[in-house]
């Protein structure tokens, strides 16, 4: 197999990321576990960063989409690399700020932001909040009044660009949850109406157009119907965007198929990105504005593994072999949700050849409790250490405690040595807010 950069597989026949051993991994810190590796996380971020810096002289900022991975160690990392942050909830925002995070920096997401939550956000100073509804302008209004600031807010547009994978589409279709759509108009009636409140600052335009991205064309198209629509408010309202933030959604390798691009080979979809911009602008006589991107999944998933032991192994003669782990959907729930595609090792024998195709079974009381079906490995055994790849994005962030399971540690690697980011759990968290009433005791 092709590895990337963060894993080898070392003289022993272990498998290795950010220079430590996984079976060492495993007997320290136990199973599962969510091991990270700092290296490729930092690198990932410098390369946004430093593109921006190159290619368009500083004027921009990479924002990590925290959704994909959000514990403090997290926001300690993206704030020692001078990035900023995207936060959809109090919960993320609330622990970027336990990190001490520059509140600036920081951007507030959501489609239906609670009205705490808006509260909260004014009152942690955050820098920028996106405005998804009408109801959110009405609310921060009121709240930064209260307060008696302005609050600087972009709005959340719909360029009617979806992107997935190898494929995007052009659609004017405006369903969707999210975003304002530009094709049927609603994306200047809020701009209109965010303009015409005192206490919001109207800086200029957001759009995600997808996930697992790997086409860049599907980012220009964007660029261009976002900036034809910058024009056209320009031309009709006299408003003129300063800042253009076009999201995440950049793809990564998970299994046979994807693509596996260095980290240096991201710097192309910014790159093309920002010819874009400057080519658009130039043609519509605006103002080159300020650029953010949002990248959640390629800064953290290729750097992530989750490690299992292997416990049942269940032959169905003529059928399928299970090999039970013990984790499952409570850790990883990608697979019950998308059908997601990943790639699995033996970790403690990771140079053998892969000689089955398994299904790979969680211990949760679902029978779609998978991680996966038809991956190739060595016939595993009892003991055996899988180390399932990609895991850093969507993992972690999307684990529940099902069936009351743990959710696992993570541990972040650095220079091959392993550190708690995220500690165990223990029995007594998962009855920590459960009461009793006095009338059942
Ligand atoms: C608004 C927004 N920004 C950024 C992201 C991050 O996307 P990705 O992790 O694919 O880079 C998402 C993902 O859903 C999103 O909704």
């Amino acid at each position: 197999m092709n590895f990337r950069k963060t894993l080898k597989i070392n003289s022993l026949g272990h498998l290795e990321i950010g220079g430590a051993d996984c079976v060492t991994l495993a007997k320290t810190f136990g199973t599962p576990l969510y091991v990270f590796d700092e290296e490729y996380i930092r690198t990932m971020m410098r390369v946004y960063r430093d593109t921006i810096e190159e290619e368009y002289g500083g004027n921009g900022l990479v924002l990590y989409a925290s959704k994909a991975f959000s514990c403090t160690a997290m926001y300690a990392i993206a704030k020692s690399e001078q990035i900023g942050v995207d936060v959809v909830s109090g919960g993320e925002l609330y622990t970027a700020m336990q990190a001490d995070f520059p509140a600036a920096n920081i951007y507030m997401h959501g489609n239906n932001k609670l009205p705490r939550e808006i509260s909260y956000a004014l009152d942690c100073k955050v820098g920028t909040i996106v405005v998804d509804a009408f109801t959110e302008a009405d609310l921060i209004e009121e709240e930064a009044a209260k307060r008696g600031m302005v609050q600087e807010v972009l709005i959340r547009i719909n360029p009617g660009v979806e992107a997935h994978t190898h494929a995007y589409v052009q659609t004017a279709k405006p369903d969707s949850k999210f975003g304002f759509s530009v094709d049927s108009g609603a994306a200047e009636v809020i701009t209109k109406y965010v303009l015409s409140k005192k206490h919001l600052r109207l800086k200029g335009y957001h759009c995600h157009i997808g996930s697992q991205i790997f086409e860049k064309q599907s980012f220009v198209l964007a660029v261009q119907k976002n900036l034809a629509f910058v024009a056209k408010i320009k031309q009709k309202l006299g408003f003129e965007a300063s800042e253009l933030n076009m999201g995440g959604g950049f793809g990564v390798w998970y299994a046979e198929g994807d693509a596996m691009l260095p980290p240096e080979g991201y710097r192309t979809y910014l790159s093309a990105l920002i010819a874009a911009v400057k080519q658009n602008c130039a043609e519509y006589g605006l103002r080159l504005p300020r650029i953010l991107i949002e990248p959640g999944r390629s800064i953290v998933g290729e750097a992530g593994v989750t490690l299992y032991t292997v416990g049942a192994v269940k032959e169905i003669a003529g059928l399928r072999k299970y090999v039970a782990i013990d984790g499952g959907m409570f850790d990883n729930p990608r697979y019950c949700l998308y059908q997601s595609k990943y790639t699995a090792l033996l970790a403690n024998r990771a140079a053998e050849p892969c000689t089955e195709l398994v299904s790979l079974a969680g211990k949760c009381c679902e029978s779609g409790d998978l991680i996966g079906v038809d991956m190739n490995l060595p016939e595993a055994h009892p003991g055996d250490l899988i180390a399932v790849l990609t895991t850093g994005a969507y993992n972690y962030s999307m684990a529940s405690n099902y069936n009351r399971n743990f959710i696992p540690p993570a541990v972040l690697v650095k220079d091959g040595k392993g550190e708690y980011i995220i500690k165990p759990q223990t029995y007594a968290d998962l009855v920590r807010n459960d009461v009793i009433p006095d009338r059942l005791k």
